[in-house]
C-alpha cells in the first residue's frame, strides 16, 4: 500500500449494528460533548505550523534521551539514573483544557515554566555520560547548558497552543510566525512514537476515551527536582534580549506544572 493511500474494505457481517447503536451504550458512563479536534481548528493549526518563525535556535541542540535501561544501546547512548514509575489517572477534561473560565485556563498555561528545564552539567561528567558537548554556562565554563527534552516539549506545547488561539481569535502572534514553532509538530510526533503506550483505551463511541484510567508514568516531581538541583538560573522571555541576558535568574524550584493528583 502507498503512503498516501488507505483503503477501507466494509468487514462482513458488521452491518447490524450500525442501525442500532444504543447497545454499545452504557449508561453509567460519563460523556462530554468535547470533540477531538474539529476540522476548522485542524486547518487552522495547520495553516499557522507552516507560517510560524521564532527568532534563536537555542532550543533545537541535539537533546538526551529520557533514561530508560536497554541492554542493545549503541555505544554512543547516553547514560543517566531512571526515573521512579508513578501510576497516575488520565482524564478527558483537565483544568488545561477547561473551556469554562478560559481566564484561568489561559494563567494556568501561563504559570508553566519550560526554562525550569534548563540545567548546567559538569562538561567532564556530561561528557563521560556520552552527552554531546553542549554551550558553555556563561557565568561557569565548566559547565555545559542543556535543556531537559521533557520541558523542551512544554516550550512547544505552549507556543502551539498560544499561537493556535491567536489565530483562531484574529489576535497578533505573540511568537513570530515560522519555522520554529512549526519544528515542535516534528518533536512532539517523534516524542510520542518514540514512547509507544500500549494502554487500551475504553470507549463507547461520543468523542471519548480512556477517561479516569489509570497510566504509568515516569515521575514528574523527580525531573523537577533534578532540574531545581541542577538549574542553569535562565529565564525566558518573549522579547528577543541577547542569549547572556537569559541566564542569571533563578527560579523558586517550582515550574508550575499541577501534580496529576490535583486535576480533580
Ligand atoms: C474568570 O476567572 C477570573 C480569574 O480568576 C476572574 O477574575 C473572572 O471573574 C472569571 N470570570 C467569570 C465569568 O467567572
Amino acid at each position: 500500500m502507498s503512503r498516501n493511500t488507505h483503503n477501507y474494505e466494509p468487514v462482513a457481517g458488521e452491518e447490524e449494528w450500525k442501525q442500532d447503536d444504543s447497545s454499545l451504550e452504557k449508561s453509567h458512563i460519563h460523556t462530554t460533548k468535547s470533540r477531538w479536534l474539529s476540522w476548522p481548528a485542524l486547518a487552522c493549526l495547520l495553516i499557522v505550523s507552516n507560517t510560524l518563525t521564532l527568532a534563536g535556535g537555542y532550543y533545537c541542540w541535539n537533546l538526551p534521551r529520557t533514561p530508560r535501561s536497554s541492554d542493545n544501546a549503541p555505544p554512543n547512548a547516553p547514560s543517566f539514573e531512571p526515573l521512579q514509575d508513578t501510576w497516575e489517572t488520565f482524564w478527558w477534561n483537565t483544568p488545561y483544557n477547561s473551556m469554562e473560565n478560559t481566564t484561568e485556563t489561559d494563567m494556568l498555561w501561563d504559570s508553566i515554566l519550560p526554562s525550569h528545564g534548563i540545567i548546567a552539567l559538569d562538561r567532564e561528567q556530561a561528557g563521560k555520560q556520552n552527552l554531546p558537548d553542549s554551550m558553555y554556562l556563561p557565568s561557569d565554563h565548566t559547565k555545559g547548558v542543556y535543556l531537559l527534552e521533557s520541558y523542551h516539549y512544554l516550550h512547544c506545547l505552549k507556543i502551539l497552543r498560544t499561537t493556535l488561539t491567536e489565530a483562531v481569535e484574529g489576535k497578533p502572534f505573540t511568537h513570530h510566525p515560522g519555522a520554529h514553532s512549526n519544528h515542535c509538530f516534528g518533536a512532539l510526533l517523534q516524542y510520542i512514537t518514540c514512547n509507544a503506550d500500549t494502554t487500551p483505551l475504553y470507549t463507547f463511541g461520543k468523542f471519548t476515551a480512556g477517561d479516569g484510567q489509570v497510566h504509568q508514568c515516569r515521575s514528574w516531581s523527580q525531573l523537577r527536582d533534578y532540574a531545581t538541583e541542577n538549574t542553569a538560573c535562565f529565564r525566558d522571555t518573549v522579547e528577543g534580549i541577547p542569549l547572556g541576558e537569559h541566564f542569571g535568574y533563578c527560579d523558586d524550584g517550582d515550574d508550575g506544572v499541577m501534580d496529576f493528583m490535583d486535576y480533580v
